[in-house]
């Protein structure tokens, strides 16, 4: 690991983890998936917890965050012998979780969404315009458009809209111009310059200018609300009875599809919302993380058979084909992809262990 990553891995604190460890109801022996592995903070926590017989299995997009999870898990293993759970780590988006995960068998889910601190601190991600990079933004780095493309090649007209609806910006026609007057815009400086230039810091704004259009470009190059629909979507077919799902958000766009998936669920008798109001955290944790402070956590619990919410009877039926995953290893896209196709039909693969 060099100087810089070390550094950042070791600072870096998972936000809510008391919270998500009581909520997911971590238990030995169980089997979770944590969706967000970034720099395996929660996950580290998790895997503690569940003991020789427990599986821990992790996604991450990002190849160097799942290169960086890989070594700290690793690391834990060490600290922890034979006391170490099972470990899969899998490098492929997580709206393609129940491509990986067999039906109904996890214990918990969690999903702690938006970006890490090592691809904050990091320049050449191009992610943050507290330092000057290239203008890229995506998290799966080997696929995709990169945020320079976006503005420089998109439409006015739809580049203003993308900043209004993701960013959540009224100034965004402004902002939109100013971009396209400036092209080639190539660097997170140059397109914090340009936005702070043309829509100005407002009375009682205690953020920088240009953060709601990064948020906006953010969302857009990484499909981010899709994903997190994808995955929701996702979760009941995958969760055992009884089984919990976590979810962490950072913004209100996150949050009100957590918040609508939830409830749809619910009022359907699928499972049971545990948080009527979303967890955030104390002073304390804020103080100590300023990451902490946007952060909503929701928590849900699947219905075991026969158990009713609200008084309706659960009726989801399992419509997919699950597939599993076996083993301690960073498992490749291609090689995933190679073992399932070489299976065939609704069979288990048989992984690289
Ligand atoms: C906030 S960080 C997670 C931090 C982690 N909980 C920890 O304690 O270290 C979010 C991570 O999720 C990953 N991520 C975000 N969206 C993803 C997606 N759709 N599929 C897979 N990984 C995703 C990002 O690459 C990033 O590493």
């Amino acid at each position: 690991m060099t100087e810089a990553r070390r550094t950042t891995a070791s600072r870096h604190v998972p936000v809510l983890s008391q919270d998500v460890i009581g909520y997911l109801d971590v238990r030995e022996g169980g089997t979770y998936l944590d969706c967000t592995l970034g720099l395996a903070g929660h996950a580290s926590q998790i895997a503690r917890l569940l003991g020789p017989a427990g599986h821990l299995i992790g996604f991450d997009r990002d190849p160097r965050a799942l290169e960086l999870a890989g070594e700290r898990l690793r690391e834990l293993a060490t600290a922890l012998g034979e006391r170490m759970p099972r470990v899969t780590l899998v490098g492929e988006a997580f709206s393609r979780v129940a491509d990986f995960v067999e039906v109904s068998s996890l214990d918990g889910m969690l999903a702690d969404f938006g970006v890490s601190s090592m691809q904050l601190d990091e320049p050449e991600r191009g992610f943050s315009f507290q330092t000057d990079g290239p203008l890229d933004m995506r998290q799966d780095t080997r696929q995709g458009v990169t945020a320079a493309q976006v503005v420089n090649e998109m439409d006015e007209s739809d580049l203003a809209n993308l900043i209004y609806e993701y960013g959540e910006e009224r100034r965004s026609r402004r902002i939109a111009r100013a971009i396209v007057r400036a092209r080639p815009v190539t660097t997170t400086g140059q397109l914090a310059r340009i936005v702070a230039g043309s829509a100005p810091t407002m009375k009682g704004d205690r953020i920088h200018p240009a953060t709601r259009t990064f948020q906006a470009l953010r969302i857009h190059v990484n499909r981010e609300l899709d994903e997190i629909k994808d995955l929701l979507e996702a979760a009941p077919r995958l969760l055992k009875p009884s089984g919990r799902l976590v979810v962490i958000s950072f913004h209100s766009l996150e949050d009100r599809i957590a918040k609508d998936v939830l409830k749809d669920l619910t009022s359907k008798g699928i499972w049971n919302v545990l948080t009527r109001k979303p967890v955030v955290a104390d002073e304390a944790e804020t103080a100590r993380n300023p990451r902490a402070r946007s952060a909503k956590l929701r928590a849900a619990a699947m219905l075991a058979p026969g158990e009713s919410a609200a008084g309706k009877t659960p009726e989801y039926q399992d419509q997919g084909s699950g597939r599993q995953l076996t083993g301690f290893a960073q498992l490749k896209t291609a090689k995933v992809k190679k073992a399932i196709g070489a299976q065939g039909g609704g069979k288990k693969p048989r992984l690289r262990k």
